[in-house]
């Protein structure tokens, strides 16, 4: 069985750490342990300083299942706590892959989607979510690539790396589809309710629905590691049970008691998230104007991240093709400035830029790379 290498946090590791401006990450504004106890009440404070690191629950504790319930609105019993959306993905694609199945994923999409089923022998079918189509899905060819031995259609709102959402509608359609057909629908939602243009409503909603969510990107707190599906499907339920046992039995007591606080203070934790994201991103709207001759970009409708591409045609005269933007990304580096090249995501051309990680930090990050743009585009006139 292989895993085909993880270019995406090969890249990141590289480099994330000691990088002046990183405008690769994908979460928000980040948050110290100390910060989330003090958002807490002196019971839950003594709670996490005197509680015991034993085992918790394999289907999550039970205070924490029950603050997640209340945030999606949907039963307790629809809650499995698992170790990060990663695990909830892990656990979905070996339930899928059966002899002669098929899943069907986004292109570009989280590299996750694609590498497990792939290592599992799944066929992976992929729909594209392209600049042409203004990165939205075309709800029409996702249904033409199902066949009756379709396991699982996976849908991202907000999308990791362009940023694009899907409607309310397109998602009703889509989970009418696939209920009729006994096709699982996936939703990951990871960056949920992060807006810029019209929020969606989760689809947890849904009753055929299977929602996996995080709290690593819309509440930007990722070292608790703490992840959850929704499932109103009792079968497919003591399925995840089942395989969370298996794969890491429980989460760990320290990040669930954290997870709790941080969701009954939501509106605390993700206001300052779309805060930021939204002042960050007025600012890379003015950013990307200013840079229109050699950048272009859709802005993302919700989440953290936009996927620009490299403007092909000419520079001073000079031509040059704008195909792969590793180089550029590579070029950044040297001046301090990390993006992720589109490569990490099967598209060259583009590249993903982070905006809310950078926090109060990204008008200097924006001037630094303003100044490595122009230094680029001067060396493509006389290359
Ligand atoms: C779209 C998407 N889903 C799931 C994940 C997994 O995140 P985590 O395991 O931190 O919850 C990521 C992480 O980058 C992601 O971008």
């Amino acid at each position: 069985m292989q895993l085909k290498p993880f270019l995406l946090d090969a890249w990141l590791d590289q480099y994330e750490h000691h990088i002046d401006f990183d405008l690769a990450a994908s979460t928000g504004p980040k948050w110290t342990v100390n910060d989330i106890l003090a958002l807490a009440d002196d019971e839950t404070r003594h709670r996490f300083l005197h509680h015991k690191l034993v085992y918790s629950r394999p289907a999550g504790a039970d205070s924490l299942r029950e603050a997640i319930a209340e945030m999606q609105e949907v039963p307790v019993d629809s809650v499995q706590v698992v170790t990060g959306a990663s695990e909830a993905l892990v656990a979905l694609m070996w339930l899928a892959a059966e002899p002669g199945a098929n899943v069907i994923i986004p292109l570009p999409g989280f590299t996750t989607f694609s590498a497990l089923p792939e290592s599992l022998g799944l066929e992976t079918r992929f729909y594209r979510v392209s600049r042409e189509n203004g990165f939205r899905i075309d709800p029409d060819e996702i249904k033409r690539l199902a066949d009756s031995n379709t396991k699982l259609i996976l849908v991202n709102s907000p999308h990791n790396p362009t940023g694009a959402t899907i409607s309310n509608s397109e998602m009703e359609a889509l989970h009418d589809f696939t209920a009729a057909r006994g096709i699982q629908l996936v939703s990951d939602e990871v960056y949920h309710p992060i807006y810029h243009g019209k929020s969606t409503k989760s689809a947890a909603r849904l009753p055929h629905a299977t929602v996996i969510a995080d709290l690593s990107k819309a509440f930007s707190i990722p070292g608790v590691r703490t992840g959850w599906m929704i499932e109103h499907d009792p079968q497919r339920r003591q399925q995840y049970w089942n395989a969370r046992a298996y794969f890491s039995i429980s989460n760990t007591t320290t990040g669930e008691i954290l997870s709790e606080i941080a969701i009954r203070k939501r509106d605390v934790v993700l206001g300052k998230a779309q805060e930021t994201a939204t002042r960050n991103l007025k600012l890379l709207e003015r950013f990307m104007a200013e840079h229109r001759d050699i950048l272009g970009w859709i802005p993302p409708q919700g989440g953290m991240t936009a996927f620009p591409w490299l403007i092909a045609g000419e520079i001073a005269g000079e031509r040059f093709s704008g195909e792969n933007a590793r180089p550029f990304c590579q070029a950044a580096t040297e001046h301090g400035i990390l993006l992720a090249p589109g490569d990490c995501f099967d598209v060259p051309s583009h590249f993903r830029l982070g905006f809310a990680a950078s926090a109060e930090n990204f008008p200097k990050a924006l001037d630094r790379f303003a100044t490595f743009v122009k230094t680029w585009s001067r060396k493509m006139v006389t290359v």
